[in-house]
């Protein structure tokens, strides 16, 4: 039989392997309640015998006895700051300073997730955890040792036979989305103000007097990184990683290593989307050198140190209530969802509507009108609601229920298969035929002047168009009866509306709304087909053999195309003379025929806007794409090129100035030859002259 200190020693080191699986491993051997009946027997001696309770027993997880305050403790090796660094540029700038500092010296960086919560150090004395201590002012900071004891996946006790005399490790206190709204609940229940972030309530939850209530709160822990050491070293940060995890502490899966910054970029990217995803918030991701050796060479500035930046995700983010939702009708007719807000301040413009993508969207992330909201911009300008906070509901918050019928015309609303988008089924709904229009008419489509948004409601709503091929049969007039209608406005808009007859068939195909065709898809169709009929007559299969055009895309092309309204559409089109071949009559300012080569325009330019750049590179027998891949021919960039750029270098792909492509196609007096300055990684494109020449 052993004896009772015997089995308190046992049960205290069962719960805390136990604990460890169930906590930091995510795999545990025993059930819930047989974990309860060891820890209420550990309990039980413990009560009988409070001499036996160990500095690290479990039972303490549940909090001990209240505190009068916190002492103040100095950090053996001070907890420095981070610098920060928001894009690739400033990025590589960090590396070159790391390169000049370690010339000639292989680099590998570790790149971690940057947990948002609380900095910490923790400190294990002969493999016994002896104190905690908050961040403070980097030098001195808060003893908060009998609250950390409740943080379940900090380990009490090291696991090996052989701990270290001194082990310190640094970490973030963090908690998870799930538990704020938890905590929230019952914080909404005692009617107190609930917490705006997990950040917050981690602070504030390890600043408590009664580590019970901070037991109550469920903090967790991921280590990062060392402190003072005594009795082990390492040569590499990783391997101390790998140590920590040998020794039980929950070390974030999340890691990588990488031999060169724009690996360490692309990596960056993958995760800019997926940080959303993940139950517990991140700011970004820290970028650390792995040589230690390297590190205590690199040094420390009188701020931070030289081996270490955190890569920040431009987001800056707003909390708003969501007073609406409101309903628009797409060219499509897919109903869009649009947040209506009570306005708020986000990087440097006044918000009061967000985009809510679809109705998946809303579903799935729980949207309620009257929810508190976190409002971001996509792409840095486009606001949409990225999340909701269930935490802060005050109970009238109301589930958005789908219309069944459409907000503009009233016929029956259809989900898809998947209830991700829902479609009006009006045929001649006006909220699509006012998209339809303004789609038609935008720049990169059929270009016309003086057709804007305004004036597509206008002429919608007066009853004049109900149509594409109703534009071209306005009157002068009809246009004088609408309201602020003068006769000069009216015929420069009867004048737009006649010259886009001849923009040709790229640019009516890219007006037409047909399922998947932008403006860069309608361009390789125009040239492959020459003209509408060809295109018209087209299989599935056929279409499937354009560039760029998988199977689900030929599918809906076809079928958009077969569909008896689109045919007397595009009839009613060729009646009224417009273009519906592939000739380009437009003349652009430019010169040489691009024959087909693919370009990509990234970045900002001097002298054109990207849409104008686009058009003229495929008015120009050219292919103007998004994305940079092998088949790009040239990348033109220009100022603040960022990531497109870097992909061009890396794939070799030529990469013109403004002035270098202006040279390339013969502009500014110039002949139709690439100058010395653009170097051509294939053949410049001037023999080849497509469908006529231009000029
Ligand atoms: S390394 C010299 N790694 O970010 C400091 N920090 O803004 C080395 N943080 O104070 C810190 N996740 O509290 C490091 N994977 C991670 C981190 C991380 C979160 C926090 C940490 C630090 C703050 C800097």
């Amino acid at each position: 039989m052993p004896s009772i200190a015997q089995r308190a020693e046992e049960l205290c080191k069962l719960l805390n392997y136990h604990n460890h699986k169930y906590y930091v491993e995510a795999k545990p051997e025993i059930s819930d309640r047989e974990f309860d009946r060891l820890l209420d027997e550990l309990k039980d001696i413990e009560k009988k015998h409070p001499e036996l309770q160990a500095p690290d027993s479990p039972t303490l997880r549940v909090g001990g006895a209240p505190i009068a305050g916190f002492s103040t403790v100095t950090h053996r090796v001070p907890l420095l700051s981070i610098d920060n660094t928001y894009s690739a540029e400033e990025l590589k700038e960090f590396d070159k300073r790391i390169r000049k500092a370690l010339p000639g010296e292989k680099v590998t960086y570790v790149v971690e997730l940057k947990i948002d919560g609380v900095a910490i150090s923790l400190s294990y004395e002969k493999g016994k955890f002896a104190l905690g201590a908050t961040r403070g002012d980097g030098e001195k900071g808060d003893d908060v040792t009998a609250n950390l004891k409740t943080v379940r996946d900090l380990p009490l006790r090291l696991q090996g036979d052989k701990p270290p005399a001194l082990f310190e490790v640094r970490g973030e206190i963090y908690m998870t989305r799930e538990d704020l709204v938890r905590v929230n609940e019952e914080q909404k229940k005692k009617g107190r103000e609930p917490y705006a972030n997990p950040r917050n309530l981690a602070a504030g939850s390890l600043k408590l007097l009664d580590p019970k209530l901070c037991a109550e709160r469920r903090l967790r822990l991921f280590t990062y990184g060392l402190g003072g050491v005594d009795g082990i070293e390492f040569k590499s940060h990783r391997a101390s990683l790998e140590q920590m995890k040998k020794l039980g502490f929950p070390v974030n899966p999340n890691v990588e290593a990488f031999d060169d910054i724009d690996q360490v970029m692309q990596y960056a990217m993958t995760w800019e989307k997926k940080l959303g995803d993940l139950p517990y918030e991140t700011d970004g991701l820290v970028v650390k050198v792995d040589d230690l050796e390297q590190r205590r060479r690199l040094g420390n500035t009188s701020k931070s140190p030289r081996w270490v930046t955190a890569y920040k995700f431009e987001q800056e983010q707003a909390i708003t209530k969501l007073k609406e939702i409101e309903i628009f009708v797409g060219k499509n007719g897919v109903l869009t969802p649009r947040a209506n807000l009570e306005t708020v301040q986000l990087a440097g413009t006044r918000v009061s509507h967000a985009s809510l993508h679809n109705a998946d969207y809303v579903r799935t992330k729980d949207i309620r009108v009257g929810d508190t909201v976190v409002v971001i911009k996509a792409g840095k300008i486009i606001p949409y609601v990225l999340r909701s906070e269930p935490g802060l509901r005050k109970g009238d918050e109301k589930p958005f229920r789908w219309p069944t019928t459409c907000p503009v015309c009233s016929s029956p609303v259809k989900p898809d298969e998947k209830k991700v988008f829902y479609y009006c089924t009006g045929k001649n709904c006006v909220g699509k035929v006012k998209k339809i229009l303004a789609g038609y008419a935008k720049r990169g489509a059929m270009d016309i002047e003086g057709l804007g948004d305004e004036m597509v409601e206008q002429l919608v709503d007066s009853g004049l168009v109900k149509s594409v091929p109703d534009l071209y049969r306005l009157t002068l007039d009809q246009l004088l009866e609408l309201e602020r209608m003068g006769k000069k406005s009216g015929q420069n808009l009867l004048d737009g509306i006649v010259a886009s007859k001849e923009r040709g068939l790229g640019r009516v195909l890219a007006g037409l709304a047909i399922p998947h065709v932008g403006e860069a898809v309608a361009d390789v169709l125009a040239k492959d087909f020459g003209g509408i009929d060809e295109l018209l007559n087209a299989s599935v299969d056929r279409l499937m053999q354009v560039e760029g055009v998988g199977p689900t895309m030929a599918k809906d092309i076809h079928a958009h195309l077969q569909d008896a309204a689109q045919r007397q559409l595009i009839e009613d089109l060729r009646a009224s003379g417009v273009k519906l071949t592939a000739e380009a009559k437009a003349k652009p300012k430019g010169g040489t025929d691009l024959g087909g080569k693919s370009f990509v325009v990234t970045g900002s330019l001097k002298n054109y806007e990207r849409e104008d750049i686009e058009t003229l590179i495929r008015d120009l027998g050219g292919k103007a794409s998004g994305s940079v891949s092998k088949k790009t021919d040239y990348v033109v960039a220009g100022d603040k090129a960022g990531s497109k750029l870097d992909k061009a270098k890396e794939l070799g792909v030529t990469v013109l100035t403004e002035e270098e492509f202006e040279a390339l196609i013969g502009k500014g007096g110039k002949s139709g030859k690439p100058t010395a300055a653009a170097p051509a990684k294939s053949e410049p494109p001037a023999a080849k002259k497509k469908q006529g020449t231009l000029f």
